[in-house]
């Protein structure tokens, strides 16, 4: 038994645990995923793995993105690419809704299907189903040769490296990257981005894993305000547009590992309900990145104030406004508001994990969870 526990000490690399071993991994990870896919000027994507042609794009009049749990959280993040860049409308399912609900799909549809593990098998259903409708698949995928990547058309790997922990970090973010080079593939295939603003992204996304290796530089406050808040019942995260998706993303970690209740909400929504639940040291993470929504946002984070809860915000170096506001404010580097969410996750990723540590959770095998869920 020894030499298993020694094994298993060896593959974890001197972390306590494989999920902050592969939240520590993500800067590389993010490398890896981007540099075989960016001129080295900055100008331009290159996917030999499609090789596609504007007439080919173009011939899409619709897409469809289909996935489980995190890699649906990715998803959410990929229609806002795609939409905002390639001007295509998306359609977003999760896998065990999309295969029971008469979906409208025909030949001029791309069916992207997202998956870590490539074996999820509601998503492996979903992309079988939308192929016997006509649609052209694409699966985004971690693991080469699995039965998605198999079964897709093409596809686009995420080069995460293996993610053993249960709940997703590298690969989510690795999935973040992967459809934003989609989406401005698509764009620049297209003609919907401008070569100025291509280059202009293409450079933020240049920098973006140094960027994420900067917010893993100081995490004591973020240790500090899960030991705080560790033992509360309930957390809300909040946000609009990019940061909405975020949100979610960064409440399923924290239900997931530390088994606190978290619920996340489109910022807006919150007077049409939720708000009935925010009361006195209640905590609140506020994400307030997007600059077309930011005095929205701002005026949200206002009323659950007036209720007297605790808000830690979410925001980019750059701003000086958002701590005004709330009791403490966690920044990461500035970038493209659009890239973002690669770095507002992590500090997400990390509250989850320290609150589950607080908690004395099992971390890599939460209850009544897998890795990769092949039954229905
Ligand atoms: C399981 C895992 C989740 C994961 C989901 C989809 O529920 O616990 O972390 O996001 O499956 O997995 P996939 O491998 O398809 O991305």
């Amino acid at each position: 038994f020894e030499v298993n526990w020694n094994a298993e000490a060896a593959e974890k690399g001197g972390y306590e645990h494989f999920m902050l071993k592969e939240i520590y991994e993500q800067p590389k990870a993010v490398r890896d995923t981007i540099s075989p896919r960016l001129n080295k000027d900055n100008t331009a994507i290159v996917l030999n793995e499609l090789k596609w042609t504007k007439q080919y794009v173009e011939a899409f009049n619709k897409v469809y993105i289909i996935a489980c749990g995190t890699a649906y959280h990715a998803g959410l993040v990929g229609k806002y690419y795609i939409e905002k860049l390639a001007r295509i409308p998306v359609e977003i399912d999760i896998a065990s809704e999309f295969r029971y609900r008469d979906p409208i799909i025909d030949d001029h549809t791309l069916t992207i299907v997202i998956s870590q593990s490539g074996e999820t098998s509601d998503t492996l259903a979903a992309l079988k189903e939308s192929k016997r409708l006509g649609a052209k698949t694409l699966a985004v995928t971690n693991v080469v040769g699995s039965s998605i990547a198999r079964e897709a058309d093409q596809v686009m790997y995420t080069w995460a490296g293996p993610e053993i922990a249960v709940a997703s970090t590298k690969a989510y973010t690795t999935q973040l990257v992967t459809m934003f080079i989609l989406a401005m593939y698509m764009s620049s295939l297209k003609g919907t981005i401008s070569p100025e603003r291509t280059h202009e992204l293409l450079t933020e996304l240049r920098h973006l894993p140094d960027q994420v290796g900067r917010t893993l530089e100081d995490v004591e406050p973020i240790k500090a305000f899960a030991k705080n808040y560790a033992y509360n019942n309930d957390v809300f995260y909040i946000g609009r547009s990019l940061d909405y998706y975020v949100a979610l993303e960064g409440a399923l970690k924290l239900k997931e590992i530390s088994y606190i209740h978290a619920e996340a909400y489109a910022a807006g929504e919150l007077k049409h309900g939720t708000l009935a639940l925010i009361e006195s040291g209640v905590p609140v993470i506020a994400l307030a990145t997007q600059k077309s929504v930011y005095e929205k946002t701002l005026s949200n984070i206002k009323e659950v104030k007036a209720r007297d809860a605790v808000i830690i915000g979410i925001a980019a170096a750059d701003d000086n406004e958002l701590e005004k506001y709330v009791d403490h404010v966690i920044k990461v580097p500035t970038t493209d508001e659009l890239l973002i969410p690669l770095l507002t996750v992590v500090p997400l990723q990390l509250l989850a994990y320290y609150a589950a540590i607080t908690r004395g959770c099992d971390v890599d095998k939460p209850r009544n969870l897998a890795k990769s869920v092949t039954v229905e």
